[in-house]
């Protein structure tokens, strides 16, 4: 096993041409500014973004990177954006990554995060500059057994919903390509991403916890919780981006040692209730009701128990969480806020990017 690695800053992805897919989505928005501010020269691949709000949107994002709005089952259209973007760094986020809508069209699910997946394996096969791949798949591909100990990369992955089967898929096939075309000496890394539930400023998804909280309180109705005990691994969105950053350096510093699968959650001990969330995100609001649903006996499944191991990437990568859960809830809620009382949204993004990486550098 390798020990700590010793990694160049965040700078080092200055003048680097990265690919990055899912940039109309919430996580990848975020990950094209960062990339962008760090002076890459970004690529997206993604669909239109969806609904009224969208944070790509309200950041112009399409001004700022070299936006494709290509579908992901498309192999011709994924083979086109990878050959014209020629990346040294890839990023791949673009995901159907709601559990819910996986059972609404569960077909649409497993062709767009497990074939989806293939396609861009395939096409970078052929990339002569790529140093790293770095393939975000979730901290639900793991066999859910309900147990109060966190996942670690080695345990078994499953899933039984639609969304949670296709991410355990993505494993699979992402293991098959690195033993297959990406273990050579002089080969690129290639790496999976599990992440825990992200929250943060810029998600209007849909059957989305913080979005469902955000609208109704800037609505002035009462917040209503269907799950109000399931526990989830929280954690701020530029917690994981952080660590997926980090990891790309890793590979490209080193492919053999990182080319493997890594956690990012925000630590054992601190997945809490949706509740919990919800009481944290209305403190720092400052005001607003719950109300609690009873449980839906009709509701589709969806684990109730879900915690990350992160010693690895505490261990090898150097990767620890900068904020605590009740930081998480309260830098979402200030940057809702924030929003609703007009700020510009790429002022207060890019302001709390700066922030989060002023206190990176004073760790
Ligand atoms: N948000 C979370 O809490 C969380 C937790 C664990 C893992 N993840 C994973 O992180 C990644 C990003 O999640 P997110 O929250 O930003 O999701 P999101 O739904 O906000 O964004 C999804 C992105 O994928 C793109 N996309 C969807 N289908 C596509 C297709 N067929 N072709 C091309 N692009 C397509 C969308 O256009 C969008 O840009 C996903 O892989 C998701 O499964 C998210």
């Amino acid at each position: 096993m390798a020990s700590v690695v010793t990694l160049p800053s965040l700078g080092a992805f200055a003048g680097a041409r990265v690919l990055v897919t899912g940039t109309t989505g919430f996580k990848g928005s975020w990950l094209a500014l960062w990339l962008s501010e760090l002076g890459a020269e970004v690529t997206g691949l993604a669909l239109p973004p969806e609904g009224r709000d969208s944070h790509y949107a309200a950041l112009g994002l399409d001004r700022v990177i070299r936006q494709r709005l290509v579908d992901l089952r498309d192999p011709g259209g994924v083979a086109a954006v990878v050959e014209e973007a020629r990346p040294q760094y890839v990023f791949h986020l673009a995901a159907q990554a709601l559990v819910r809508r996986s059972y609404q069209d569960p077909m649409a699910t497993f062709a767009t995060n497990l074939m989806g997946t293939v396609h861009v394996l395939e096409a970078l096969r052929e990339q002569p500059d790529l140093k790293a791949a770095v393939l975000i798949t979730s901290d639900k591909c793991y066999r859910n057994v309900e147990w109060v100990w966190g996942y670690r990369e080695t345990d078994a992955l499953g899933g039984k919903d639609p969304y949670s089967a296709s991410k355990a898929a993505a494993e699979m096939a992402i293991e098959a390509y690195r033993a297959s075309w990406f273990s050579a000496s002089g080969a690129p890394g290639l790496a999976s991403a599990r992440a825990g539930n992200v929250i943060g400023g810029g998600d209007w998804s849909a059957d989305r916890i913080v979005p469902d909280v955000m609208r109704a309180l800037a609505a002035g109705q009462p917040v209503e919780l269907r799950n109000p005990r399931a526990t989830r691994p929280w954690q701020h969105v530029l917690e994981p981006l952080h660590g997926y950053l980090r990891l790309a350096l890793a590979l490209a510093s080193s492919p053999r040692d990182f080319a493997e699968a890594w956690n990012f959650g925000p630590g054992e001990g601190s997945a809490w209730s949706v509740e919990r969330l919800a009481r944290a995100l209305l403190a720092s609001w400052g005001g607003g009701e719950l109300k609690l649903l009873p449980a839906d006996a009709a509701a589709p499944h969806e684990a109730t128990l879900l915690q990350l191991s992160v010693a690895k990437a505490g261990e090898r990568l150097g990767w620890r969480p900068l904020f605590d859960f009740e930081t998480a809830a309260a830098e979402t809620a200030r940057w809702y806020r924030a929003a609703a009382d007009g700020v510009p949204i790429p002022e207060l993004s890019r302001a709390q990017l700066a922030g989060y990486m002023a206190r990176l550098e004073a760790r």
